[in-house]
């Protein structure tokens, strides 16, 4: 018997801009659970990728006086790019799909003759409204207030001859998939899609276009270009070979797991599901739409502006501990408010406090009282059942979680354990026990079961902090068969004259206050750098305002250096700006 396979995607984000950490939020999370399945001993594919076609992507390219391909290029993978930042990330992906790779593009063009033989694509006429920035149509009826119910952007009237997928033929089954079994997850978003979308009625999807160029051709009439929410849908089977030759894989993996936000989840379980009805080929397991990461209360996105740059996030604090923060601060499903604040409060409470002084007060003390080479004479004592029974069904308690996608509560326990672990050296008194010949067995143990207790968090830790856990690791000269899945749930994996030694720090502690006030000048002075660089080229609705608008023009003014006399003469103030009014 094979092992078990298992197949989880992201959204392939468009590269119309850098991806922000809302981005990186999900490519995490999505990492997180492809690492988690290869612990667990499964033949996992990990695909992510970018949806590089359509309409928005043409105009940035044209304004930025280079063509799409090269617009693109750039963006995926030039320096600071979206593969960069997933190297960064430390993000494991098997495979990266770009919607402009040629196998993808002629298995488009064959997806879309199969859907027009079977007479599920139809020509006719398009009347309707169209969101450019989201690259969605909607009717008249859908939009919210005149605009965009997405994104709340205006719309544009649009009407053309163009293709159409018979959506409505798949209603019935898409109702019955969405209410009556658990492919959409969570399960509060069911009720949205049906309420939004099924009930009103499905209409047929238009999904060709002929007003722009910059799509895959529709290739028995090629002044239309394929809808690149089509185009884009299908990356999950093309990856594995679907429709061509360049792999062989779609067999063995799919079905698998489309993670995407919450804003793509109508796509992904209606548009997405009656594609592949139409081509006859199984649904996803699940789709899972998770939350937004917002700031000050709003969506960050890239065509607003208001975005949080990753790099510097992990560049100054490590990927190990931005991957940290993301999962154990947000809930999955759900929204949360991202802040720079949150984040160094849980670097420093979590990894700083809890994880990282139980590892060093641990290997300190290994060292100090017996240079580092626990003895075999170990003697139990009262205060050991209750932390064993704790790290022992820590496993369990952390798979049910994982497998809820929750994250959240698996962190929660690990780092409960930790808690644990960090009392039971209080309770102990490892310093009192050291004064004396008699309690050194004692002692001893004690060591002993914090090493194991943390080997055993460390093991589960390692799908959220691959870098720090071998760091971990390697202070507890922990063997590769202390760090699987199955040793999880064994307590006495370490050898009992286990060697420990202290290592460096692993998260040192953070100033908060000197910290935050540096990233606000480093992400204002970021920004007022990048619109200045973009300011031709932006959209005008939607600028944030915020300080970093006010550096913009003040950079642009001031291109003159002063005299030191002159610089004498300036009274600088720090001020905080509490409110703004037109
Ligand atoms: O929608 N909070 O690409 P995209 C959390 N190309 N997650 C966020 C986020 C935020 N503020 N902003 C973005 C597209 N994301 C299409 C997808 S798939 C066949 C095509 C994440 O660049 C979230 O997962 O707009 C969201 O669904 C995705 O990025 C959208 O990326
Ligand atoms: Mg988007």
């Amino acid at each position: 018997m094979g092992k078990d396979t298992f197949y989880i995607t992201t959204p392939i984000y468009y590269p119309s801009d850098k991806l922000h950490i809302g981005h990186t939020y999900c490519t995490v999370a999505t990492d997180t659970l492809a690492r988690y399945h290869r612990l667990k001993g499964e033949d996992v594919m990990f695909l992510t990728g970018t949806d590089e076609h359509g309409q928005k992507i043409e105009q940035k390219a044209e304004a930025a006086g280079i063509t799409p391909k090269e617009f693109v290029d750039r963006i995926v993978e030039g320096p600071r790019g979206v593969r960069d930042l997933w190297k960064l990330m430390n993000i494991s992906n098997d495979r990266f799909i770009r919607t402009t790779d040629d196998y993808h593009v002629s298995a488009v063009q064959k997806i879309f003759r199969k859907m027009y033989d079977k007479g599920d694509i139809y020509k006719g006429t398009y009347k309707g409204k169209y969101c450019t920035p989201c690259e969605s149509f909607w009717t008249e009826s859908q939009l919210k207030d005149g605009c965009c119910p997405d994104c709340g952007r205006p719309v544009v009237d649009a009407e053309e001859e163009a293709y159409f997928f018979r959506l409505s033929k798949y209603a019935d089954r898409i109702r019955d998939l969405l209410v009556n079994t658990d492919f959409l997850q969570p399960r509060s978003r069911v009720n949205e899609m049906v309420k939004n979308f099924i009930d009103p009625g499905l209409e047929d999807l238009c999904v060709s276009r002929t007003s722009f160029t910059w799509g895959i051709p529709v290739d028995f009439d090629r002044k239309h270009v394929v809808y690149v929410w089509l185009d884009a849908l299908t990356n999950y089977i093309t990856a594995l070979g679907y429709e061509n030759d360049r792999y062989d894989e779609y067999h063995k993996y799919w079905p698998g797991i489309n993670i995407v936000g919450k804003e793509i989840v109508r796509f992904h379980s209606i548009i997405w599901p009656a594609m592949l009805m139409s081509l006859g080929e199984p649904l996803p397991k699940h789709v899972f739409g998770h939350g937004w990461l917002l700031l000050d209360g709003g969506k960050m996105s890239k065509s607003k502006g208001n975005v949080v740059d990753p790099y510097l996030l992990a560049e100054r604090y490590s990927a190990d501990a931005l991957r940290y923060f993301l999962l154990r601060d947000f809930p999955f499903g759900s929204d949360g408010n991202f802040s720079n604040e949150l984040l160094i409060n849980r670097i420093n409470m979590d990894l700083a406090n809890d994880l990282g002084n139980l590892l060093s007060r641990t290997t300190a003390m290994a060292d100090k009282y017996f240079g580092g080479n626990l003895p075999i004479e170990q003697d139990e004592g009262p205060e050991d059942a209750a932390l064993l029974e704790k790290a022992r069904g820590l496993r369990d308690r952390y798979e049910a979680d994982m497998e809820a996608y929750a994250f959240q509560n698996a962190l929660a326990d690990v780092f409960e354990v930790i808690d644990n672990a960090n009392k039971y050296i209080d309770a102990t008194a490892p310093w009192v026990l050291a004064k004396s010949e008699d309690s050194k067995p004692r002692l001893a143990r004690v060591l002993y079961n914090l090493a194991e207790t943390l080997r055993i968090c460390t093991v589960l830790l390692q799908p959220f902090m691959p870098t720090t856990c071998e760091k971990i690791f390697a202070q507890l000269n922990v063997e590769a068969d202390g760090k699987t899945w199955d040793s999880a749930a064994a307590f006495g994996t370490l050898p009992v004259n286990a060697t420990l030694h202290k290592g460096e720090n692993i998260f040192p502690r953070i100033d908060a206050a000197k910290e935050l006030a540096e990233l606000e000048a480093l992400e204002a002075a970021q920004k007022a750098a990048a619109q200045a660089a973009n300011a031709p080229a932006e959209e005008k609705e939607e600028k944030p305002a915020e300080s970093g608008a006010a550096s913009a023009e003040l950079i642009g003014e001031h291109e003159e250096e002063i005299t030191f006399d002159d610089f004498c003469k300036v009274e600088l103030r720090v001020a905080e700006v509490r409110a703004c009014e037109r």
